[in-house]
């Protein structure tokens, strides 16, 4: 018997198990969105009245199982009533879900994350595809709320306090291994298995395990005050209260209602009710949206790249082709230098093993990773990423060199970070072919990769750079080849601005206080030192010829008696096992008024003067930009939407006040006329 519906295919078969496959309507993806729910709700309803012998959940799309609730819907909201009657529906329809007499089996691969997630819990049994690809996760956090479909309750309950916390509070995904482990899951199975191992649970339920007394223990009135405790301070440390209430709202429901797993569940809708509408979460959710059009403009989905080849090895070139060996790529590596492969090599070895642990994995990225010193990969590249020294000529005459040897339609990218495209691409009989990769170090951490076009660039190798980046699962930022282009340009009067306030005598850490304060997940002297002073002197020279930026004495000096930064040791700050040592400023010290503002002014007035420029194209673009490529405070919603919501007024009043104390670094780029 099979009843039909938009997004659920809905099958009893012979032996009395229901089988409801989820198939979003006019999507790639399965969400859970309002009409999604409001089928389930009709399904759950008729399994009530119908209870049969099992019921599987399952998706029929290949990219995964659901990947949460519908993001969209959530800035709909408009007020905590609304949002409210929302999640106690879904709730209602999840605890008569999971209440049915039978037993109910999720079946996930792919993605199966949020509300997703929530759903499965709500099941009896889960079996993950054991896949590596299978990713489970309750990243609610990262949108500035927390389980709200009775995920904190049920995951607690599945896995323990401790684990579940770490999983809710951390956001981060785990694959089948790990969540079996962790008890999150019941069974990982290779996905061809799935409908057979669906059946025999339901004919011969398995007995579940009870939770280990140690889990147990955990869960304990007397015991969470004094863990909530620990954890609260643990995430103190990433996310302060203040700018991000969610994780301490969790750990506040955890806390006061566990006892009574009811009540939890009615206190979490309000809690997620609450924390939804907020100036926090809407902007987190804001950054969500962003992060998604960026990886929509990579979105070529017929382009196949097998091979990349990387020239030069050094600090980036190295960590590019270990990055895209890590995505799966077969990589080929070339370097002037024999040690420098050498080094290449053993660092990828440890990226592998911090991030594949699994011996097998390991050695297969280790094989698609080709020390290459001849360069005889290139005529096989689909695409080809220079990131030798930073010089004009030496970098026109390799492309030079390799142009008549790459395939024709091979993707032609420099990592330049200060280069002018069109002066490097006049060395190519195809000038056109030239693209810009712009990666940031370290290339494993940072999500951005800005796509550098000049107006000789083909849109078409745009366009397929931007789906290569997509494919190595970084984001994407077209971006024109300007000076300092939109990260390091919009960066740098924020660090100079820094220096001048170190050398003003500021004390360091409260000069790195005040950009941590505003949201920024590192001061920029800490920043500094850690990217190099060299380099942060390196790349203000080059911007002071085109920008107007004065490159403190204070760098020079430093740069000039060795002190770079974490590197060496030494730098603003004293470096002890990679960490720099900070001391408090003296007790009678008076912080002036205006640090913060001083930062944070001469930053959003370059991304104004960015947008003036055309260097990107939309002011959304530009907060994607600044978000991922700088960690600019996410919960601000990114710099232009920060400047919306305090207003343009207010901020040009604070920068010609500046203006007349501090000087002509303070005026206000023409681009503010144009914004409202
Ligand atoms: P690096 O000095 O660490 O490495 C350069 C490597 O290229 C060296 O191993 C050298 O032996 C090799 N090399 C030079 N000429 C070669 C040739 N003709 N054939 C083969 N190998 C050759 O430099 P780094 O820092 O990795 O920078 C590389 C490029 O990336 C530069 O264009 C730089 O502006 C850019 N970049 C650097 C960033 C950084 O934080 N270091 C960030 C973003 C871009």
């Amino acid at each position: 018997m099979t009843q039909t519906y938009r997004n659920w295919n809905v099958t009893r078969d012979n032996h009395d198990i229901a089988w409801l496959a989820l198939d979003k309507a006019d999507s790639t993806t399965n969400v859970l969105s309002a009409e999604v729910v409001s089928e389930f709700e009709d399904i759950v309803s008729n399994l009530m009245s119908a209870t049969p012998k099992g019921v599987v959940l399952l998706s029929d799309k290949s990219s995964g199982f659901i990947a949460g609730a519908d993001v969209k819907e959530f800035t709909q909201l408009e007020t905590e009533d609304t949002a409210l009657q929302v999640i106690q529906r879904a709730h209602k329809i999840f605890n008569d879900f999971e209440n049915l007499s039978c037993p109910t089996v999720a079946l996930i691969h792919g993605f199966c994350l949020g509300g997703g997630m929530e759903l499965a819990l709500a099941c009896k049994y889960r079996v993950a595809d054991d896949d590596p690809k299978t990713k489970l996760g309750l990243p609610e956090v990262k949108l500035g709320i927390h389980p709200g479909f009775g995920g904190s309750v049920r995951s607690i309950r599945t896995m323990g306090a401790m684990s579940a916390m770490n999983f809710m509070l951390s956001g981060r995904n785990m694959n089948s291994r790990i969540a079996k482990k962790q008890g999150l899951i019941d069974f990982a199975v290779p996905k061809r298995h799935f409908v057979n191992s669906a059946i025999s649970i339901i004919n011969k339920p398995p007995t579940k395990k009870p939770l280990s007394i140690v889990k147990r223990l955990a869960s304990y009135k007397h015991v969470r005050p004094l863990l909530a405790k620990i954890i609260s301070k643990k995430v103190a440390a990433r996310a302060p209260r203040t700018h991000y209430p969610a994780p301490y709202a969790l750990i506040d429901l955890w806390v006061q209602y566990y006892d009574n797993q009811n009540e939890m569940l009615e206190k979490e809708a309000q809690s997620v009710a609450r924390l939804i509408v907020s100036r926090t979460a809407q902007n987190l959710i804001r950054v969500f949206t962003l992060q998604e059009q960026l990886k929509g403009l990579g979105s070529l989905n017929d382009y196949k790249v097998r091979h990349v080849h990387v020239i030069g090895g050094g600090v980036m070139g190295g960590d590019i082709a270990a990055w895209c060996a890590f995505s799966g790529f077969t990589v080929t590596i070339q370097d002037q230098k024999k040690e420098a492969l050498a080094n290449v090599v053993k660092r990828a070895y440890g990226l592998y093993k911090k991030r594949l642990k699994l011996k097998r994995l390991i050695t297969d990225a280790m094989d698609r990773l080709i020390p290459d010193p001849k360069g005889h990969g290139l005529k096989r590249a689909d695409v080809v990423i220079e990131a030798i020294f930073e010089d004009a000529e030496v970098k026109k005459n390799l492309f030079k060199s390799i142009e008549p040897v790459v395939k024709p339609d091979a993707v032609l990218a420099t990592n330049t970070s200060s280069i002018p495209l069109d002066e490097i691409n006049v060395a190519l009989k195809e000038p056109n072919r030239l693209i810009g990769l712009h990666f940031f170090n370290p290339v494993a951490m940072m999500p951005l990769v800005e796509i550098v076009k000049s107006p000789t660039t083909d849109k078409e190798i745009s366009t397929k750079a931007a789906a290569f980046t997509r494919k190595i699962n970084k984001l994407p930022l077209p971006v024109t080849s300007t000076p300092g282009f939109l990260v390091n340009r919009v960066l740098m009067p924020y660090l100079m601005e820094a220096v001048v306030l170190a050398e003003e005598g500021v004390p360091l850490t409260v000069i790195d206080d005040a950009a941590t304060d505003y949201g920024m997940p590192m001061g920029p002297i800490e920043l500094a030192d850690t990217v190099g002073l060299d380099i942060c002197l390196h790349v203000a020279e080059n911007l002071s010829k085109s920008m107007d930026i004065e490159v403190p004495v204070k760098l020079k000096e430093m740069v000039e008696s060795g002190k770079l930064g974490k590197k060496s040791g030494h730098g603003f700050y004293t470096f002890k096992n990679g960490k720099p040592v900070k001391t408090k400023p003296n007790k009678d010290y008076t912080t002036p008024v205006d640090v913060q503002d001083r930062l944070i002014l001469r930053m959003l007035n370059e991304v104004v003067a960015c947008l003036r420029d055309g260097v990107i194209e939309t002011t959304d673009q530009a907060d994607a930009g600044i978000i991922f490529g700088t960690g600019f405070a996410p919960f601000r919603g990114g710099p232009f939407h920060y400047i919306q919501t305090r207003g343009t007024a207010q901020l040009l009043k604070m920068l010609e006040h500046l203006q007349q104390r501090y000087g002509p670094r303070f005026v206000a780029d023409k681009g503010w006329e144009n914004l409202d």
